[in-house]
């Protein structure tokens, strides 16, 4: 195994798109950010120093960090930020892990402009699972703002308000021609007729999850979440922020051009949305002038599509890569997922939005939670986040159950036996609106073992569950009025944070932590902090 060295930069730069240029946080100067090559197996170091004028972090979404929760990147949970001028280099191993990742910031909503693609090759010598592909490409879809984006979260903050949405969705930083300005801002790619290609697609979408789809080509689906899964063949993705699907497309359509798009998913929201990125697939050869056809994405608020897409996802459970879910439960948690509002004295109604897990909403401590962990510090968290809510009633039902949300003094989290199996049970509530929320995990990958609309059944749900090729992943959408149940087994010592990827809702505090505690001996505790790590 090898040692791999980037140096992230991150610096503000000057970034033009939809014809309004606006200086940015980014890293190395480019948007999106730099992709990272790594092989299974090696040795991962990262020197990030910090030339902007914010406090940063990044997290590396999806690695597995085992032990070492040190290089996880969550501001305030696993690391103070890396102060401006200061550096900090992550150090980690890519083990037993193979596929499409990605980094973004972790910190206030910095990640609308610092993020960029992760791409774990198989060990050498070892094939994929699937037809090679000839060649490949990477589509991140993220949001653009006209405007810079922490100051409008600071605005909505101020008003108690949500901040304003994107005015664009992009394919690799770039919205396409739908928008002012788009000959210099469309992305496109060339394929070659009778080729195969691996599209590695990532939603770094800060509060939207995207359908996605090509005119004219179908799509297989043959990993999530850097998991290989059971192939098959669909006309268009669904996937929310945090998650990323490899997908093998055959050029085996007309020598033309293509649009492939990426547009909401919003099945609580507005009934239409204008925000719909396009990128060009082009056969080689074929001059710019012909005019593609859009591709058939479902409806904004087709939920009956993204239901089905994601019955589809299966673990492939092969003999290499066996589908190792937990039969067997030691830890059973159920949380509900409520918005609501809270007084805020400080805000222009008297009032501002908020967000819970069983009636939580998580405060950020001020100083790591995992060095405070590590050296059995006082006084900065409580280890009593419960494992049900404060009262069970009709979850997703009509009637209205005003819910307060509470906010503690410290932080909340919840502690876990090392390799105890845990199963988690998040269930959204009517508390406010139903909504879509995708939740991720750090520190693991879980496995979907059961999902459902309404409320969830403790007696009869459990008896449905997938307990053979469950998809394992790190993200996963709950759906709206509905319950997900994921299973894991807490082999990784440290402190890991869960929290939703909208960026709306984790800012409201829909968000926690497990503390999963060392195991028997020096080999399975967390490790000790790199000498670098930065102080608060
Ligand atoms: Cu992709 Cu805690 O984040």
């Amino acid at each position: 195994s090898a040692v791999k060295t980037y140096n992230f930069d991150v610096q503000v730069k000057n970034i033009s798109r939809l014809c309004h240029a606006k200086p940015m946080v980014t890293v190395n100067g480019m948007y999106p950010g730099p992709t990272i090559y790594v092989r299974e197996g090696d040795r991962l170091r990262i020197n990030v120093t910090n030339h902007a004028q914010y406090n940063m972090s990044i997290h590396w979404h999806g690695l597995k960090q085992y032990r070492n929760g040190w290089a996880d990147g969550p501001a305030y949970i696993t690391q103070c930020p890396v102060q401006t001028g200061q550096s900090y280099t992550y150090d980690m191993n890519v083990t037993e892990q193979r596929g499409t990742l990605w980094w973004h910031a972790h910190i206030f909503w910095l990640r609308a402009t610092v993020y960029g693609a992760i791409v774990i090759m198989p060990k050498q010598g070892i094939p994929y699972p699937f037809p090679q592909p000839n060649s490949e490409f990477n589509l991140i879809l993220g949001e653009w703002w006209n405007d810079d984006v922490e100051e409008i979260v600071k605005q909505g903050r101020k008003l108690g308000l949500p901040p304003k949405m994107s005015d664009a969705h992009t394919i690799n930083g770039k919205p396409g021609p739908l928008f002012p300005c788009w000959e210099k801002h469309t992305y496109a790619i060339e394929f070659e007729q009778g080729k195969t290609y691996l599209l590695r697609i990532i939603n770094a979408a800060l509060n939207d999850e995207l359908f996605f789809a090509i005119s004219g080509h179908s799509m297989t689906v043959v990993e999530i979440d850097a998991v290989y899964t059971k192939p098959f063949s669909t006309e268009s993705i669904l996937i929310t922020p945090g998650q990323t699907t490899n997908v093998l497309v055959r050029a085996n359509q007309a020598a033309g051009r293509y649009f492939m798009a990426a547009r909401a998913f919003m099945d609580a929201g507005l009934p239409i949305d204008n925000r719909t990125a396009i990128a060009i697939l082009q056969y080689k050869g074929i001059p710019n002038t012909v005019i593609p056809s859009l591709p058939q994405l479902p409806d904004l608020n087709d939920s009956s599509t993204a239901l089905t897409y994601n019955a589809k996802l299966k673990s492939l459970n092969s003999p290499r890569f066996p589908c190792n879910v937990p039969l067997k439960v030691d830890r059973h948690l159920f949380y509900t997922i409520g918005l609501g509002v809270n007084p805020c004295p400080t805000c222009q109604n008297g009032t501002q939005l908020t967000a819970s897990l069983n009636n939580i909403t998580f405060v950020m401590p001020q100083v790591g939670l995992l060095q405070a962990h590590f050296l059995s510090l006082k006084g900065v968290f409580t280890a009593d986040f419960p494992d049900r809510p404060p009262m069970p009633f009709n979850y997703t039902g009509a009637t209205f159950t005003n819910l307060q949300t509470t906010l503690s003094k410290l932080p909340r989290v919840s502690k876990i036996a090392f390799n105890s199996t845990v199963e988690l049970v998040l269930q959204d509530t009517n508390l406010l609106s139903v909504e879509s929320h995708p939740f991720h995990l750090h520190g693991y990958n879980f496995f979907v073992v059961g999902t459902g609309i309404g409320n969830f059944d403790p007696k009869k749900d459990p008896a449905k569950y997938n307990l053979v090729d469950p998809p394992e992943r790190n993200t996963v959408g709950v759906p709206t009025g509905g319950w997900t149940a994921i299973r894991f087994r807490a082999d990784n010592p440290g402190v890991w944070f869960m929290h939703c990827h909208l960026e709306l809702h984790t800012g409201w505090g829909l968000k926690m932590a497990f503390v999963v505690e060392d195991g028997p001996d020096k080999d399975h505790a967390v490790r000790s902090p790199p000498k670098d790590l930065p102080q608060c």
